[in-house]
């Protein structure tokens, strides 16, 4: 199977690349700017599937530049969506917990309205829906508080204060799914190698938890005092853009599709560590 990644470079895109290996080509976004429809087509001619983890995700600068967002996640997601459409290969579009606006007390399924609260969400929810248009089949993957060993994640942030601070202030009333991007890019490998029908999955983790709950799971498993991570709200910690106070996705489609469902966070924060993916912030913590 022929497969193109986009976003190749990224958090999630580097545990993609781990995965898929030797299948996939992942051209920089220097190569490929999904921006570029026409370098987009060429670039995905000849692929059996099309992955776009590529994607605009200064969730705070977002606000004041959602045009520079709209563009990448939007059109550029539609750019890529069309390609592969027209190549008949499938494709897969990775979204976020963010299309949704954290008020529910429920899991949110696969097919809950979108209500995105800031400018980012807006993009991608735009992204998700021009991706279905102009590609009927494809995947639409959400997926939420990722870490992995790339990029900037809250367990790396967390981590690295550590070694910084005696104590770290961390919020309460924010619950999400803290997800290890080594299990999106199995999923999204297993949507892949599988016949599952096309539409919307959930790839996160399973459980839930409050960022105050994960930081002092992170310190637990490092060996650090988890007392040292201190109770606090989000008013206490105003960003620019509005986070979802409630962002616990549903995984039904995994069982419909029959497909394995995600395993719980801490199972797979344990594989994380287990991994080495924070070893080197953990030596200098210690
Ligand atoms: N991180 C999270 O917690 C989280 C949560 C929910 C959903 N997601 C979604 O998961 C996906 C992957 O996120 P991530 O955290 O791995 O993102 P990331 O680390 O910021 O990586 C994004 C990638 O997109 C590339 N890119 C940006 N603009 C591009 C363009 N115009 N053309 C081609 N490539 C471009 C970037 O390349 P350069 O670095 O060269 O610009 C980078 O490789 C995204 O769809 C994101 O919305 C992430």
């Amino acid at each position: 199977m022929r497969t193109l990644l986009l976003g190749g470079a990224g958090m999630l895109g580097t545990d993609l690349r781990r995965i898929l290996g030797r299948r996939a080509e992942a051209p920089t976004s220097a190569e490929l700017d999904i921006r570029d429809a026409a370098a987009v087509e060429a670039a995905v001619a000849g692929m059996d599937v099309v992955i776009n983890a590529a994607a605009y995700t200064k969730v705070d600068e977002a606000e004041t530049h959602e045009d520079d967002a709209l563009a990448i996640n939007a059109a550029g997601a539609e750019n890529a969506a069309r390609a592969a459409a027209a190549a008949g290969a499938k494709f897969v579009q990775v979204s976020t917990d963010y299309v949704f606006d954290g008020t529910a007390d429920e899991p949110y399924r696969e097919d809950a309205p979108l209500n995105p609260l800031g400018a980012y969400g807006r993009t991608k929810a735009d992204g998700e829906r021009r991706v279905l248009a102009a590609h009927p089949g494809a995947h639409i993957v959400r997926t939420a508080w990722l870490y992995g060993d790339a990029g900037t994640s809250f367990p790396r942030t967390m981590l690295g204060l550590a070694s910084q601070r005696d104590t770290v202030s961390v919020v309460t009333d924010q619950v999400g799914q803290p997800t290890w991007t080594m299990d999106v890019a199995r999923l999204i490998n297993s949507l892949i190698e599988s016949n599952a029908p096309g539409g919307i999955y959930h790839a996160t983790n399973g459980d839930s938890a409050t960022w105050f709950v994960f930081a002092q799971e992170l310190f637990r498993r490092a060996g650090l005092d988890p007392q040292r991570v201190l109770p606090t709200t989000s008013a206490d910690f105003v960003r620019p853009a509005p986070r979802p106070a409630y962002s616990v996705l549903g995984h039904t489609a995994w069982t419909l599709a029959a497909l394995d469902v995600p395993r719980t966070w801490r199972e797979a924060l344990d594989d994380a560590f287990d991994d080495g993916a924070f070893a080197d912030l953990i030596e200098a913590a210690s």
